[in-house]
């Protein structure tokens, strides 16, 4: 690929823009020698007024959403990109959300803008476990673990019942609850489906891979050996 659309596609400008980045000599080499659009340098060796350029494409990331935050490019309040480098936005490929949280709910979210990767964990066959943990309402009544657990629940307007999930009492109103599909609200839908209602709701794993001491609203760049961790064996 060329060096200009390269450049272009990691967010930082439009290609007319990166062109006229490289005739002002912003865009160097690591010795700070100029580069010219038809160079063919290797990614890590370019650096843009001085800096590292952002990791090429097969970028996947762990963000510790916070509570309030949309996972789109565009809606009305705040959106999880605002949490990311600006530039992450406007990448091509696009980093998306690999599913997504809630505005409301909190905890692990993985974005990447590898197709094949996204595809993969969103997979029933992969059978990621996701894990929530929810404050409720009202005091759990005793007899929603069986009903999760039941492989029988449905839920409004679904045509199949939901796999069979895990729940842990942790107090009256709080408990974390295992998941082995991902759908929409289905948390929410759930607790709703036994006469409760969650007031807030956090994930704290997916598969293998769990928040550490990332806080809220911090990422980092997954490797190979996180992915390795994601899917519990070799990714
Ligand atoms: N279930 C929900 O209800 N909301 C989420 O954000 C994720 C799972």
């Amino acid at each position: 690929m060329k060096l200009v659309k390269h450049i272009a596609n990691l967010g930082y400008g439009s290609r007319k823009q990166v062109t006229a980045m490289f005739r002002e000599g912003r865009i160097t080499d690591a010795d700070g020698e100029v580069l010219y659009a038809d160079d063919k340098p290797a990614h890590e060796a370019i650096r843009i007024d001085g800096q590292p350029l952002d990791p090429p494409p097969g970028l996947t990331l762990l963000l510790h959403k916070p509570a309030g935050y949309t996972c789109s490019t565009k809606d009305v309040g705040r959106l999880i990109y605002e949490l990311l480098p600006e530039r992450f936005r406007d990448r091509s490929p696009l980093l998306s959300p690999v599913g997504r949280l809630d505005r409301d709910t909190s905890g692990l979210l993985l974005m990447t803008d590898d197709g094949a990767l996204l595809h993969r964990i969103v997979s029933p066959k992969s059978r990621l476990d996701k894990v929530y943990e929810a404050e409720l309402a009202q005091d759990l009544r005793g007899d929603e673990a069986a009903r999760f657990a039941s492989g029988t629940l449905l839920l409004e307007s679904d045509d199949k019942p939901l796999l069979p999930a895990e729940l842990e009492v942790l107090s009256p109103r709080r408990a974390r609850l295992t998941l082995h599909e991902g759908r929409y609200h289905q948390v929410r839908r759930m607790f709703a489906a036994v006469g409760n209602h969650v007031q807030a709701l956090h994930r704290c794993r997916v598969g293998g891979l769990e928040l550490g001491d990332l806080a809220s609203g911090q990422w980092r760049q997954l490797h190979e050996a996180d992915l390795k961790t994601l899917f519990g064996h070799d990714a």
